[in-house]
């Protein structure tokens, strides 16, 4: 019989090996073998193993040191424990000879050079798998030694259990995108297919415009006008759709931007509504960040052509001023308009969220709804202070340059 007896500091140095290693597991791969390498040096065997519950409830080897694949194919499958066991503790075996309760195991396990064992439970919030250790000798594995184990079958059940999460949601993130992606090309897709039938709708209406005005009556001149005022708005309604699909899938963002440049941009993208309301358009010191030009250009679009549309008063007055904030710039646009009432200012982001009738101000209500996956695609925030009959503001982050 040998009784092997470790030091209490060999054990310790091993299991703080292991905590760094399981640590550094890129995989479970390397989980399963780092914890074969972690015991047998805590432990001083030579054999080892781990094996665990498959989906379908049978344990499988996952890693091992020093043993056959006979040897393996026959007793995989066996467990002291059920599935759905808990709480349980190792079970050593101090000589396979003398062991009738492994019954035909036996012989295997004999034919193998193994003369003693132990199977030490892997468990969190239920059992995992199991260790074996395996000595060519008769051995009893002392109170100690099986406490080691369980140490080390602890950390070992956390790191895979932990693994396992993040593969989890890791996936679930994969497909989440997988379907986004999806969804986005089918939104631009069929907003690109609605446009072709739109067109015609809209030439033959004009043209029954042209051809047939005051011919068919005071009534139907004033439907044929709805009509095509219907289809102005489905195609700026398409347009939309499209420019908030497209956002996705848009050059990745890596340039740096001079925002000066992008403000003066949509300035002049915006000049007819800007010179129609004869709007004072104050611009502060605009720093340099990392993004996508044309994006961004749309981002400072939309927000200052809402800070036109809804002015409280003409001349409107509108400022552009940045402030650094750590790694970001906040950019900020404010206007002295009608406000944003509390309760609202929330969903205003939403897709084809308004406030207002069509008939007050026109639009689609994708303007800010495009800002927001901007932003967020710049790694960014945007949030809206107001106050209401007084003003709003529109903040934004953006990486600094
Ligand atoms: N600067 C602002 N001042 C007051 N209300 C605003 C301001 N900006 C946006 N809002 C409110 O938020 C709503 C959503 O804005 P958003 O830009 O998404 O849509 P829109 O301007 O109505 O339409 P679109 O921009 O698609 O033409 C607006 O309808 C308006 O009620
Ligand atoms: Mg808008």
């Amino acid at each position: 019989m040998t009784v092997t007896t470790l030091s209490e500091g060999h054990g310790l140095e091993a299991v703080h090996d292991l905590v760094d290693a399981l640590a550094a597991a890129p995989d479970l791969e390397a989980i399963y073998r780092e914890a074969i390498r972690g015991l047998t040096a805590a432990l001083r065997v030579d054999r080892a193993s781990i094996l665990l519950f498959d989906p379908d409830g049978v344990m499988r080897f996952k890693a091992w040191q020093g043993l056959s694949d006979r040897y393996r194919a026959a007793v995989q499958g066996h467990s002291p424990w059920a599935a759905d066991a808990r709480h349980v503790r190792p079970v050593a075996v101090e000589d396979v000879a003398a062991e009738a309760s492994l019954g035909a195991l036996r012989d295997t396990i004999l034919a193998e050079g193994i003369r003693a064992l132990a199977f030490v439970p892997l468990e969190r919030e239920r059992l995992l798998g199991k260790f074996m250790l395996y000595s060519d000798r008769p051995r009893r594995f002392q109170e100690r030694e099986l406490r080691l184990a369980e140490t080390i079958a602890a950390l070992v059940s956390f790191a895979i259990e932990r693994r396992r999460g993040e593969e989890r949601l890791a996936q679930q993130a994969a497909a989440l995108a997988r379907s986004n992606a999806e969804l986005q090309r089918f939104a631009y897709a069929s907003s690109h297919d609605l446009k072709e039938p739109l067109r015609t709708i809209h030439s033959f209406v004009q043209l029954l415009q042209q051809r047939h005005a005051g011919r068919l009556g005071p009534e139907s001149d004033e439907f044929l006008g709805f009509i095509v005022d219907g289809v102005r708005r489905m195609e700026g309604l398409i347009e939309a759709l499209m420019a908030y699909a497209r956002v996705d899938w848009d050059a990745p963002v890596t340039t740096r931007v001079e925002l000066a440049d992008v403000v003066a941009e949509a300035r002049a993208n915006l000049k007819a509504a800007l010179d129609e309301s004869g709007a004072r358009l104050e611009v502060g010191d605009l720093p340099t960040v990392v993004g996508e030009a044309r994006q961004l250009v749309q981002l400072l679009q939309n927000l200052l052509s809402n800070a036109v549309k809804f002015r409280r008063r003409s001349p409107p007055t509108i400022a552009v001023t940045a402030r650094r904030a750590d790694d970001a710039w906040l950019i900020s646009v404010a206007d002295d308009g009608i406000g944003i009432p509390a309760e609202q200012r929330a969903r205003v982001f939403e897709v084809f969220h308004r406030l207002h009738a069509r008939e007050q101000y026109p639009g689609t209500g994708l303007g800010l709804a495009i800002c927001k996956k901007i932003v967020e695609r710049h790694g960014g925030q945007i949030s809206v202070e107001s106050e209401e009959g007084r003003g709003t503001t529109f903040t934004f982050s953006l990486p600094a340059a």
